[in-house]
């Protein structure tokens, strides 16, 4: 029977991403908008990557009940992954070269899948599954993340970033359960270190590349408002690296970090408007 209250629910939602929405959809600013649209270029192969790592340890969960997140959370990554298909899409149709890019990032991932053993994989998706729940915890904890941003780009982060606050501990819970003890510490914290220079390092770089192939490379006026944006206020990415710390005690779990009241208010009206278009205007920022 279908549980009628489920931990994690995946939210089959479609975007229509029309030729019509503007480049420059986050504060009419490139290098803020270039930030998240590199961030939407890594989506449908990195989480992809996500699903694949924990399925490796899929047949070794017996708790009825993280094998039920587990494939609410394979539901989400998949529909994530379509929806950014379909952003990246409209990035192509604006001149961004993004089949050369995916061809690129497909390459990488399956060579990362052939080099690191499995449970090393798990533990980057753990690593990567952080940094998005705390881009999440920043995107619905601070209503200036995406104020500033078009509808539709606002409704789609704000919707991703609340699946993956619902889904942050799954496979979280599956590396526990298979790589216990103080090997697995030290093998995520050695991912998450190595994770963390790719994140820092390929973001910006994407993004300098997006800024590039927009004709808005010396645009330092936008690179100026991204940098405050980012780093100062509402500081989304001071907030993400800042985060990462907590990853690195030996008792981490994700669900003890702490998470702003407004992230559970979320939470509470999205299960409320379940099961039908998403009333994507809730007025908990006092947006209409
Ligand atoms: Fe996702
Ligand atoms: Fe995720």
């Amino acid at each position: 029977m279908e549980d009628p209250h489920p931990r994690i629910e995946p939210r089959n939602i479609q975007f229509d991403f029309a030729p019509e929405l503007p480049v420059d959809w986050h504060s009419d600013n490139p290098a803020v908008s270039h930030f998240y649209d590199a961030l939407s270029l890594t989506f449908p192969q990195g989480e992809r990557f996500f699903i694949d790592s924990v399925r490796l340890f899929e047949g070794e969960i017996a708790d009825p009940e993280l094998r039920r997140d587990i494939k609410s959370f394979y539901a989400q990554e998949a529909i994530h992954s379509r929806e950014h298909a379909s952003y990246n899409a409209l990035l192509s149709a604006h001149g961004i070269p993004v089949e050369g890019f995916n061809r690129l990032m497909e390459k990488a991932t399956r060579w990362a899948q052939r080099m690191m053993p499995a449970k090393g994989q798990l533990a980057a998706t753990c690593a990567y599954e952080h940094y998005t729940a705390l881009f999440a915890e920043s995107i619905l904890g601070d209503p200036r993340v995406m104020s500033d941003a078009h509808p539709l780009y606002r409704d789609l982060w704000r919707w991703h970033a609340m699946e993956e606050e619902e889904h942050k501990s799954v496979a979280f819970n599956v590396y526990q359960a298979v790589a216990p003890g103080f090997l697995g510490y030290l093998r995520r914290v050695i991912v998450m270190t190595i994770a963390t220079f790719d994140f820092m390092i390929a973001i910006p770089i994407l993004q300098t590349w997006l800024m590039y192939k927009s004709g808005n490379l010396f645009n330092f006026k936008a690179w100026g408002k991204a940098c405050w944006h980012l780093w100062i206020s509402p500081g989304i990415w001071r907030h993400v690296m800042l985060g990462v710390f907590s990853y690195l005690k030996p008792g981490f779990h994700p669900d003890k970090r702490r998470v702003d009241p407004r992230v559970l208010e979320w939470r509470a009206h999205y299960r409320a408007t379940r099961k039908r278009e998403i009333g994507m205007h809730p007025t908990l920022f006092g947006e209409s």
